[in-house]
């Protein structure tokens, strides 16, 4: 598990009708990313590309999430729910992810992430429940 550090206790946000888009092959790498995810990343396209997808991983989020996505995409079934992320600078961004397998000649060979601004009720259950399993209690 990846530990990004430092973080700062400042949140940034993205317009509703905004996607933050990205791609990455089998291994996390990414391939692609749109503007609005570079945006608020902080990081450059070029420092995001060919990186795998943890760069962004924010430490409030408990390994557990990751761990069903993954079990879940590489099935080929999608997979959603509210992430945590950590820009550059350590400011922290939330997101409602939307995360599918990308099919090529009928086998997988990546994945893409959609994601949107969640609602407040989302964010609140999501901070709850994350602060809870990294307490190693169950969900
Ligand atoms: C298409 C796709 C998008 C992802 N987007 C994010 C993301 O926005 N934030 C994040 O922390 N992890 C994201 N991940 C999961 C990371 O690859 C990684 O599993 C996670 O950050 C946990 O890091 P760790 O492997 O160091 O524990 C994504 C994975 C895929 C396949």
């Amino acid at each position: 598990m990846r530990m990004n550090l430092p973080v700062s206790e400042h949140e940034r946000t993205f317009p509703r009708e905004q996607r933050l888009i990205s791609t990455t092959d089998l291994n996390s790498r990414i391939t692609y990313c749109n503007d609005a995810f570079v945006a608020i990343s902080g990081f450059t396209y070029e420092e995001l590309i060919d990186q795998t997808h943890n760069l962004v991983r924010h430490p409030d989020m408990p390994p557990a999430v990751f761990g069903h996505m993954w079990e879940t995409i590489k099935q080929g079934k999608p997979w959603m729910g509210v992430v945590k992320n950590r820009a550059k600078n350590g400011d922290f961004y939330w997101v409602s992810a939307y995360v599918t397998a990308i099919y090529e000649n009928g086998r997988i060979s990546g994945y893409e992430s959609v994601r949107s601004v969640p609602s407040r009720e989302q964010n609140r259950r999501a901070s709850a429940l994350y602060a809870r399993l990294r307490q190693g209690r169950a969900a």
